[in-house]
């Protein structure tokens, strides 16, 4: 049988979680061909080499060592299983040739404008267009602006003449809950302008979990990445808006958010009030529609004050040290927590970074502790975290991580010096907090 490839430009989060997860589903499909009875249909499309490629050397090295370039939970496992059907490779050119289907999942950075970078998008198409010999589906999971698809079929079309598809087909998956996204995806998007390639993706996609497809022109599905990114945005300062009424009103943000997420119409999720989002996708997905609203003269008004709502709510830790400690010269702040959300080192737009400048503004000096994250310039990290809330006055609970939150609080009170605790995720008990003699604030409640 002749050896069918797919290729995965870019070992980062999205190609690399995607290429172990396809790599593992490829298998599964082998298996259940071996074993299905004869009435039973098979799967069609089996693909025996996913290519993994990426410029960089050294990644490629670490990753055929089994080295992972981030932590994300499962991912080394999963990658390690399949180490046959994997080839991490920097051969973009013999990868191209060998795949029926190339995804492209570099990164595209964003500016503090919202002005996205698409060289890496462009370089890499503009290759293989010039590569290509025959029929290739080419597959965006890059997230980019609407309307780099077309651009992207111009730049093939202009360096090879024979037939191909470029379909859009945006990635959901968060980070430390990325291996089970990919493979029980909510939605699989696949932006097409025809059936053939809508076909083979889903023929792909087969053995995974997809609770819908959703077929949309191009230019939608890549809309519905940037939409659904700032959606959740929305939500989070939505909530942090009604945090800072609970606080006027004295209501409890909790309650309300329970209260509210019940309606279905609304749902529970990202209504945790707290020191805002952070993180690579978010925010500068955001920033990108605000500016793609811009560039049609359109002033997109909610996101702006999304934006600017998820900024205080990091400057209002400050605030509430500064209310409870008076003024911070010299005082000793301990942080529990510094990636942007637990279960990943990722320190990408992470509300601490924002949170230790302030500090230091402000002359205090601030110890941290984080499971994963073991270096942030200029910050002194320690490796345990009743080291970081030793002789501190006061403590803010940054990110929250399974271990922070159960931590024996009783011991961290007497490691203390002062017994100002500010949870910025309001996960903890406040009755217990308080019973045991903190002075304990969080967000809204
Ligand atoms: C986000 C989206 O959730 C994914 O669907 C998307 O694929 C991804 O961006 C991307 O575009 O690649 P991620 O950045 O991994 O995923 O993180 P989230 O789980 O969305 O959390 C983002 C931030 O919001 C974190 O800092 C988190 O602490 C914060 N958050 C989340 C809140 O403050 N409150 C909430 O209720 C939920």
């Amino acid at each position: 049988m002749k050896s069918k490839g797919v290729s995965i430009i870019g070992c980062g989060y999205v190609g690399l979680c995607l290429g172990a997860c396809l790599a593992d589903n490829e298998k599964n499909k082998v298996e259940y061909n071996s074993t299905r009875s004869l009435f039973e249909e098979g799967f069609k499309d089996i693909y025996d080499k996913i290519y993994m490629v990426d410029i960089n050397q050294k990644r490629i090295d670490d990753l055929n060592k089994g080295i992972m370039p981030f932590y994300e939970p499962g991912l080394e496992d999963l990658v390690k299983k399949n180490t046959d059907i994997l080839s991490f490779t920097t051969d973009f050119e013999g990868s191209v040739l060998n795949s029926d289907i190339i995804f492209i999942a570099v990164g595209t950075p964003t500016d503090e404008k919202g002005n996205v970078d698409l060289s890496g998008v462009f370089n890499t198409v503009k290759d293989i267009g010039k590569i290509m010999k025959d029929y290739k589906l080419i597959v965006n999971k890059s997230t980019v602006p609407v309307g780099t698809a077309d651009l992207v079929k111009k730049i093939i079309r202009e360096n090879y003449s024979g037939e191909f598809d470029v379909v859009s087909n945006p990635e959901f998956l968060r980070e430390g809950k990325a291996i089970h996204d990919t493979i029980n995806p909510d939605r699989v998007v696949i932006g097409s302008e025809n059936l053939r390639a809508e076909d083979k993706l889903k023929s792909l996609y087969a053995g995974f979990k997809i609770n819908s497809f959703v077929c949309a022109d191009i230019r939608s599905a890549e809309l519905i990445k940037y939409a659904s990114n700032a959606f959740l945005a929305t939500k989070i300062s939505f909530i942090n808006e009604i945090a800072r009424i609970c606080e006027i009103t004295g209501a409890d943000v909790g309650q309300v958010a329970l209260g509210m997420g019940l309606d279905k119409r609304i749902g529970h999720d990202f209504l945790q009030a707290g020191i805002g989002y952070g993180g690579s996708c978010l925010p500068k997905d955001n920033r990108s529609l605000i500016r793609t609203a811009g560039d049609g003269d359109y002033d997109f008004k909610i996101l702006r004050a999304v934006e600017e709502v998820n900024k205080n709510q990091r400057e209002l830790v400050i605030d509430k040290l500064e209310k409870n400690l008076g003024n911070l010269d010299g005082k000793v702040v301990g942080l529990l927590g510094l990636s942007f959300k637990p279960n990943t080192d990722d320190m990408r737009a992470a509300p601490s970074l924002d949170i230790i400048k302030y500090l230091k503004e402000k002359k205090a000096i601030v110890k941290a502790y984080d499971p994963m994250v073991k270096a942030v310039e200029g910050v002194d990290i320690v490796d345990d975290p009743y080291k970081a809330i030793e002789d501190a006055d006061a403590v803010v609970l940054v990110t929250e991580w399974d271990e922070i939150r159960k931590l024996d609080f009783i011991k961290v009170k007497a490691w203390m010096k002062g017994n100002t605790f500010i949870d910025g995720r309001n996960c903890l008990s406040r009755e217990y907090m308080l019973d045991n003699k903190f002075n304990y604030i969080s967000i809204g409640r």
